[in-house]
Parts: C-alpha cells; structure tokens; sequence
C-alpha cells in the first residue's frame, strides 16, 4: 500500500499494542527502528519500536514516563548510556562492568514476589521498575569474531581512539586473551588513562599507548573519523601502513565503506564494518525484552537496507 513498503506489521495497532524505544540527541538518523521492528515482527508481537530525541536534562523523566506507560524497554544511544547508569533502579552486572547503560528492561512484581519482564505478566502489575544493561561489549567481539573469522586470542590488536566507544572496546578485547593491545588517540592523555585503566583491570596484556613496529592482526577504529565521506584516514600513514594489518574492523557503519575501509581493501586486509556490532547489541536487547532468540538475518537485512537506502 502507498507509504507502507517498509512497515513489517500484518497486525495493526491496537490497544493492546506495546512498545519499545530508542532515546537519544541526536537520533534522527538511528537504523535501530528499522532492524528492531523487523525482528519484532518476525516474532509475531504486537510491539512497536520508536525513536525519541530526548535531551540529557529530560532522560530521567523521559525514563519514568516508558515506565509509566508500561514501555517493554529502551534503548539508549549517545549521549545517555553514562547517564543512565544513575538514573535505572537496578543495574545489571554488564552495566555495572562497562559504566554504561544501552538496554533497559521495564519489569513488574508478579504475584509470587519476583521481579519479572512486564511481558510475562498476565495482570498488571503494582509496582514497577527498570533494569540497565549493557549489551554493546560483547557486540564488539561477536561481531570482529563473526564478521571477521577471527578469533581474539593471542592477537596483536591496534585501537584507534580512547573516547566512549573506543574505552569500551579496548576493556573488551583486553579481555579475550590477546597478546598485544596499541592504543593512539589524538588526545594522547586520554590514551595514557586507558591504557592504565586496562593495566589494572586487566593486567595480563601487555598494552603500549603508540603505533605497533611490526605486524598487528587487527586494526580497530573507534573514532569518528570516517562518519563524512571527505574525512582523512584515522592515523597516521607516517607511522603505520595497512600492508602490516591482518584485518580491519571499522565500529563505523553509515557510511557503509568508509575511507578506511577503502584504504583497508585495497591494501589487501580483510575487513568488516560497524553493522554487526550495532546489530548484536540489538539482537541481544531483543532477547532480554523478549525471552526469545532473535531473529538475526531478518535484523540483519532490515539493517542493511536502512544504512544502504
Ligand atoms: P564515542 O562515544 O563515539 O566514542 P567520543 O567519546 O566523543 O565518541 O570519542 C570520539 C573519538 O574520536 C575520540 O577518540 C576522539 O579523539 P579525542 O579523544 O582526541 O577527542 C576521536 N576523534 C574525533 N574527531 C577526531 C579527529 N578529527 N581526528 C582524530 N580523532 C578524532
């Protein structure tokens, strides 16, 4: 019908039509509500997914307002992720762990006392409350692992950027077992902290803040060079040349081949875009509002036809 072709619902709103969403500032641009609607149409809910431009002075009652209309759960995105982490009434250990909040999960009392997902309650419930987690590290290794054939351990890895995205990266790879962890930012201090941070936390890898002299497996961006089509390569080509990098993961995804994914391919590295990432942190909120597997390649493809649109 006019205006429909991309809505994947036979079932119309109704009443009893729950809801789910993605707060951020900004949003406009999110494909989350292209893959999660996707996949909640696969499973045959009668969800909806929206996006929300909430202000970060609003988040907290933009948070009390989902849970006052018995939302199913949020998704957080740029700039409320750190926000949240004060603002949700429980914080699961993933949270906790990476100091960020991207999924939150509105649940109920049922009768026998317990916390449970809202979905999973036949009456409504008395009191409710929201759960934070924090399903993007473990989005980042499935999606080099998946995406990239290629398992972390033992791996020499080089990150580019220290900024939210590039900490929770570096704390996740540092984590797989990996030999070797170079981090370069343009901010050289903020690269000093992390690597510091990484030595205490993790104090098994051995983590240099510069460019690798020799070969390196993997080649991590977690800057946003790269999002403008016109933007430089995110290092420099003095000190580093793609013939020595294995592989490529950009945590970049619109624009789907970045320029250092061009400069990557031509030198020979295998290479993978940020859709995974974005997509198994999706996936993995679908599951913890749902209880069910999600359905990856509908996600998948619902993903790559907004970013390719
Ligand atoms: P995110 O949450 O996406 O990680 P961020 O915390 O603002 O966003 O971090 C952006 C990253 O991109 C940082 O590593 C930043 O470097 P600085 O720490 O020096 O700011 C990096 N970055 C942004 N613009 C850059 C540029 N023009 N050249 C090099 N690095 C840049």
């Amino acid at each position: 019908m006019f205006g429909r072709v991309s809505e994947p619902f036979h079932q119309p709103i109704d009443a009893s039509t729950r809801y789910c969403a993605v707060y951020g500032h900004p949003v406009r641009h999110s494909a989350s509500p292209a893959m999660q609607n996707a996949g909640i149409a696969q499973l045959g809910l009668n969800w909806r997914y929206l996006a929300f431009e909430v202000l970060p002075d609003d988040l907290r009652v933009a948070i009390d307002g989902a849970k006052a209309m018995r939302f199913i759960g949020l998704n957080l995105t740029v700039p409320h992720k750190i926000l949240a982490l004060d603002i949700v009434d429980v914080v699961e250990q993933s949270a906790r762990n990476w100091g960020a909040v991207n999924t939150i999960r509105f649940e109920g009392i049922a009768p026998s006392g317990e916390w449970r997902p809202l979905p999973e309650l036949d009456a409504p419930p008395k009191a409710v409350r929201s759960h934070g987690f924090n399903t993007d590290a473990d989005a980042i290794t499935r999606a080099i692992e998946e995406d990239l054939g290629m398992a972390l351990t033992g791996k020499k890895v080089l990150l580019l950027g220290a900024g939210g995205a590039g900490r929770t990266a570096a704390l996740k790879v540092a984590q797989q077992g990996i030999a070797e962890l170079f981090l370069v930012n343009r901010t050289f201090s903020k690269a000093e902290e992390l690597a510091a941070e990484i030595a205490s936390i993790v104090p098994g890898v051995r983590v240099q803040v510069g460019y690798p002299r020799a070969k390196v497996d993997l080649l991590l961006n977690a800057t946003s060079l790269g999002l403008k089509t016109e933007d430089q390569l995110p290092f420099d080509q003095n000190a580093l040349s793609l013939r020595n990098v294995f592989a490529v993961y950009d945590m970049i995804y619109r624009p789907a081949e970045t320029t250092l994914l061009k400069a990557a391919k031509a030198a020979g590295s295998r290479t993978a875009n940020g859709l995974g990432m974005l997509l198994y942190q999706g996936a993995a909120a679908l599951e913890i509002w749902s209880g069910k597997s999600a359905p990856i390649q509908t996600m998948r493809a619902a993903l790559e036809k907004n970013i390719h649109a």
